[in-house]
């Protein structure tokens, strides 16, 4: 009989340090990403959730959370910065490819103990790449007004703003790529 090798667990993914020296990865999402994205969906702020859907969501339902970590290939790249040990999800951020205005819609959430360190600039950079080798023209996200911290990471990335017709409390931001 011959012996069944255990799966391969999912490689931890590019190290790199934050800011303020944590050592951290990051990595494409994977199925076994349920119960820490679940975690870490728990620790972010009512305001930071705000931030990222635009209304208020007290619970992930874990259908949702399967279905954001088990990504269709030709539609989205999803990524996560993790502990080193792969542990806990420090930040999740992933585009939507549109293959006819070949523009890639891109969302990011980052750990509230984990903001100001450049978990974001290393999560929209991967993006931003991510869309490029899928032969997107341009990366885009809409994003609150009242956004400072994003409408900040994504001026110094070089992204333009835009108003939004009837929408005064949106902003869009796009970067042709
Ligand atoms: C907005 C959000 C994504 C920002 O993430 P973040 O990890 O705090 O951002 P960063 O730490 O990478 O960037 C913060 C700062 O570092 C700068 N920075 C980080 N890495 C850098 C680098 N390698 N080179 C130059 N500048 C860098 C950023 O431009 C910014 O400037 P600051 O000095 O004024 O703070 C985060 O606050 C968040 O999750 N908010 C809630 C959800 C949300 O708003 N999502 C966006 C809508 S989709």
């Amino acid at each position: 009989m011959h012996a069944v090798a255990p799966p391969e667990p999912p490689a931890l993914g590019t190290p790199f340090l934050s800011r303020d020296g944590d050592a951290l990865r990051l990595r494409p999402i994977h199925a076994d990403d349920v119960s820490a994205l679940l975690r870490a969906f728990g620790r972010m702020s009512p305001e930071q959730i705000r931030m990222r859907v635009f209304h208020a969501l007290t619970e992930l339902p874990e259908p949702v959370a399967r279905y954001l970590c088990t990504p269709h290939p030709d539609k989205v790249a999803a990524f996560v910065v993790t502990d080193d040990d792969g542990g806990e999800i420090r930040g999740e951020a992933r585009v939507h490819f549109d293959p006819i205005s070949e523009g890639a819609e891109f969302a990011i959430a980052i750990d509230p103990a984990f903001t100001g360190k450049g978990v974001g600039w290393a999560l929209m950079t991967r993006l931003i790449e991510a869309s490029r080798e899928h032969g997107m023209r341009e990366i885009w996200g809409h994003v609150l007004a009242e956004n400072g911290a994003m409408l900040d990471l994504a001026d110094r990335l070089g992204f333009e703003r835009a108003p939004i017709a009837g929408e005064p409390g949106l902003l869009l931001v796009r970067m042709a790529l």
